[in-house]
């Protein structure tokens, strides 16, 4: 049977929650244990399901995965033990497609079924950026009935332009050409801060890569890379969706920490809009009670502009906002549909088409019995729960957990009613 929340709505939201390091950066780091033989050192790492599935993968690929602490991960070298991404594996997490290119360039060769993920995206979430660029620098691809077969005797530098931005094509493809011979330059690069902290790591373990967090980057290829330490930076959705629970709930004092408010403008420059109370600090955000909520649209983008990962918690924020509010979700297409459990709960929310609501707020909202969707869908639910009257209960918390490591502990902190059962 699987596991669900059970919040009771309605108690004060208070007090201080520290942020942990980035899901979609760890994710990335994992891989480029296949691309040296000396060890590499994590910390910071969320203890998330998501993370433990990449070092599920990397073991299966012939790496010893140690810990020695709590979000402290070693990754030791034994012996390449085959070039088949595990379908087990592949199917659970997205970013599962980070270890396709590192595994060309070192092995020649390898084999995968279609990442799964969050049912987010039209069908299944496309991979064709990707392998564009992989036969680009020289990969040949093979679609199986399956399964993806690639293979390159060498792969070479080449210029590649993303006719659609997308982050880990972006992470994919500098990181692959860290290893091939000559230049490679992506243009229309995705700008995500998680970009150029993984530039900085490779350059540390000697690749050549400039420009990362802008439009191009130039990748110089390197013969070998060497092992290193990274500590993963904050994670900026975590922030973001702490500081949107604090404003929906408007019951006291919340104080983030461990965060770099610096990644989030674009939700500041909301909050501004909104008349949510908040300071900035070095690695704080501290969010306070406000008299009234404002409406306001958004219209997702990439970084750095207002990220899809917090439309989902801000269209709960917009529920309690004096007016109307439409949300315009432009980067997966499947974001919205959640919203129909919230009108369930009693907000008040048109569908205008696929990729926009009109939110009318303010909505008294009550509990309900849920299903989470996925993993962003889901935490807005629990933000919906946590001030709605009643006992709400949210099944498929896996699809929640992926992302947000000891998630009732924390909340429980800052006097919100949650259990798991
Ligand atoms: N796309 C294609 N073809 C491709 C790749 C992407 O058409 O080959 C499309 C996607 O379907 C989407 C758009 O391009 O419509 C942008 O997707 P992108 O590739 O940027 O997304 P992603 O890299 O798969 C990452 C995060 C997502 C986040 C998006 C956008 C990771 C592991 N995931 O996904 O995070 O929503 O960028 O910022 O980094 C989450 O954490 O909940 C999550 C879904």
């Amino acid at each position: 049977m699987s596991q669900k929340f059970i919040i009771n709505g309605g108690r004060p939201i208070e007090g201080a929650i520290k942020v942990k390091g980035a899901k979609n950066a760890a994710l990335k780091v994992f891989p480029l244990a296949l691309m040296t033989s000396e060890p590499i050192g994590i910390s910071n790492m969320p203890e998330i399901e998501d993370c433990y599935r990449a070092e599920e993968m990397l073991v299966a690929l012939g790496h010893e995965v140690s810990r020695s602490g709590k979000g402290v991960v070693e990754i030791s070298y034994k012996s390449r033990t085959c070039v088949n991404l595990p379908p087990g594996l592949v199917n659970k997490f997205r970013a599962s497609i980070m270890f396709v290119g590192p595994l060309l360039a070192t092995c020649g060769e390898v084999c995968f079924p279609h990442p799964g993920g969050c049912v987010i995206g039209a069908g299944t979430r496309p991979i064709d950026m990707f392998l564009d660029g992989f036969v680009k620098m020289g990969a040949k691809v093979e679609v199986l009935e399956n399964s993806y077969r690639l293979s390159a005797k060498k792969l070479k530098g080449a210029t590649i332009f993303f006719p659609k931005i997308t982050v880990t094509g972006t992470e994919s493809l500098m990181t692959t050409a860290c290893l091939a011979e000559g230049i490679t330059i992506l243009k229309n690069c995705a700008m995500e801060p998680e970009i150029p902290a993984l530039a900085e790591f490779l350059n540390t373990m000697g690749a050549k890569i400039a420009g990362a967090g802008t439009p191009v980057i130039k990748i110089e290829g390197v013969k070998k890379l060497r092992g290193g330490n990274y500590m993963l930076i904050p994670d900026r959705i975590e922030t973001g969706t702490f500081a949107i629970l604090a404003a929906v709930a408007n019951s006291g004092e919340v104080l983030i920490e461990n965060c770099n408010p610096g990644h989030l403008e674009a939700l500041w420059a909301l909050f501004d809009k909104i008349g949510v109370n908040y300071k900035l600090g070095q690695n704080s955000v501290k969010i306070s009670p406000t008299k009234k909520i404002l409406p306001s649209n958004i219209v997702t983008h990439e970084y750095p502009g207002f990220a899809t990962d917090l439309q989902s918690p801000y269209t709960v924020l917009m529920t309690q906002a004096h007016g109307l509010s439409l949300i315009h979700e432009t980067i997966h297409d499947r974001r919205l549909l959640f919203t129909d459990m919230l009108t369930q709960m009693g907000a008040n929310i048109i569908m205008a088409d696929p990729h926009r609501v009109v939110v009318s707020g303010p909505s008294k909202l009550y509990a309900r019995k849920l299903i989470s969707p996925d993993l962003r869908a889901g935490i807005a639910l629990v933000i919906a729960a946590l001030i709605a009257e009643g006992s709400t209960e949210i099944d498929n918390i896996y699809q929640i957990e992926r992302g947000y490591e000891d998630l009732v502990e924390r909340l429980t902190g800052l006097g919100a009613d949650i259990k798991k059962v």
